[in-house]
């Protein structure tokens, strides 16, 4: 049920004009969707990840298509040094970075006593401590060079509720919560501005293969959780995303913002489960409810 106003952009054009915003993880995925927007909008672009190749692809994808510039960077996130290469190749080529978006990730189904230690680890170094990395690298540097910024994690909504199979990921995730709140109060004095997004379910390659592998979306149909009943569009998260990196978002510091149809609360609430109930049962029901007499 894909509707022409879910792939609307949002901003107007040149919104992001003379700013220059690095992406973790911003060759492929969500990552990619919101750098070609930012791009379309004006941005320059650092994307950073492993896999050069793929990188550099997707840098030559969306400068010929925007005209704006975009430096690929390998850069594992885990490795301190060599985030500190990628701040070091940024200032370089562009002299000033005005947003980080944190958005690389590692995540797999397992239950957990499946997991070896290493695995837990791969994870959480990628999510956590691959965003503390950067931020850390990156805060610094504003700081000392007194340069205001903002920065944008890419969480989930089981940042906050937590999650059975994906526990590195949901452990992992609430720290960059936490670590987003944290520091929108503390570095607010230095300009620097913290906010995160929760995406829903948005199809991406990396996400869809290792959450939903073989069959499984048959039989566990992942959009059944959602009350508009549908996925998001990469263009509905990418103006979300535009927008909290943009100046007309100020004034917005230490939030975070679902973006998932609803998903999340509809399996919260205790009594949801009432809306399987067909309408024309519903005047029996109210009837058995009046009848009801006394304590
Ligand atoms: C159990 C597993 C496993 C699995 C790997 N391991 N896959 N254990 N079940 N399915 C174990 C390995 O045996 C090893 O432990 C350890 O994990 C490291 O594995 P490697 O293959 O050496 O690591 P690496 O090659 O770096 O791969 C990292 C990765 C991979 C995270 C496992 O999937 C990756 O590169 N992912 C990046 C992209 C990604 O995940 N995107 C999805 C983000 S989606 P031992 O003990 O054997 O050494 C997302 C969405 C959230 O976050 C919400 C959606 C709604
Ligand atoms: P994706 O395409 O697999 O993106 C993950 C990216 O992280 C890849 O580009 C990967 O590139 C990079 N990465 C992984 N390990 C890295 C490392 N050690 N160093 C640097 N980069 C690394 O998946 P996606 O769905 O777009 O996910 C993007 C973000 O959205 C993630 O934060 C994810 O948790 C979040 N999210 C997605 C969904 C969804 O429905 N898709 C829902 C909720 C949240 P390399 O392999 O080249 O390193």
């Amino acid at each position: 049920m894909l509707n022409e106003k879910f792939v609307q952009p949002m901003l107007t054009e040149g919104s992001l004009k003379g700013k220059v915003i690095l992406i973790t993880g911003g060759g492929t995925g969500l990552g990619k969707s919101m750098g070609k927007y930012f791009a379309q909008l004006g941005a320059d672009l650092i994307i950073a990840s492993r896999k050069l190749d793929v990188l550099e692809n997707t840098a030559d994808e969306i400068e010929k298509e925007t005209g704006s510039k975009v430096l690929p960077v390998q850069c594992d996130v885990t490795n301190y040094d060599q985030v500190e290469n990628l701040l070091k190749q940024s200032f370089e080529k562009f002299g000033k970075v005005n947003s980080l978006v944190n958005n690389a990730a590692g995540n797999f189904i397992s239950p957990t006593e499946r997991l070896s230690h290493r695995a837990f680890d791969i994870i959480v170094n990628i999510v956590l401590k691959g965003t503390y990395y950067s931020t850390l690298a990156f805060g610094k540097y504003w700081i000392k060079e007194r340069q205001s910024a903002s920065v944008l994690n890419i969480v989930t909504t089981y940042a906050w509720t937590g999650s059975a199979y994906v526990v590195p990921s949901a452990v992992a995730k609430a720290g960059v919560l936490a670590l987003t709140r944290s520091l929108a109060v503390e570095w607010a004095k230095y300009g620097i501005r913290f906010n995160a997004i929760a995406p829903g379910l948005f199809p991406t390659k990396g996400a869809w293969e290792r959450l939903l592998p073989g069959n499984i979306s048959e039989k566990f149909n992942p959009v059944k959780k959602v009350p508009v009943g549908r996925t998001g569009e990469h263009q509905e998260l990418a103006n979300l995303a535009a927008y909290l990196v943009s100046d007309f978002s100020s004034f917005i510091n230490g939030e975070v913002v679902t973006i998932d149809g609803g998903e999340w609360l509809k399996g919260a609430g205790q009594f949801n489960m009432l809306d399987s109930i067909p309408n024309e049962l519903w005047d029996e029901i109210e009837k058995a409810v009046r009848n009801v007499k006394g304590s």
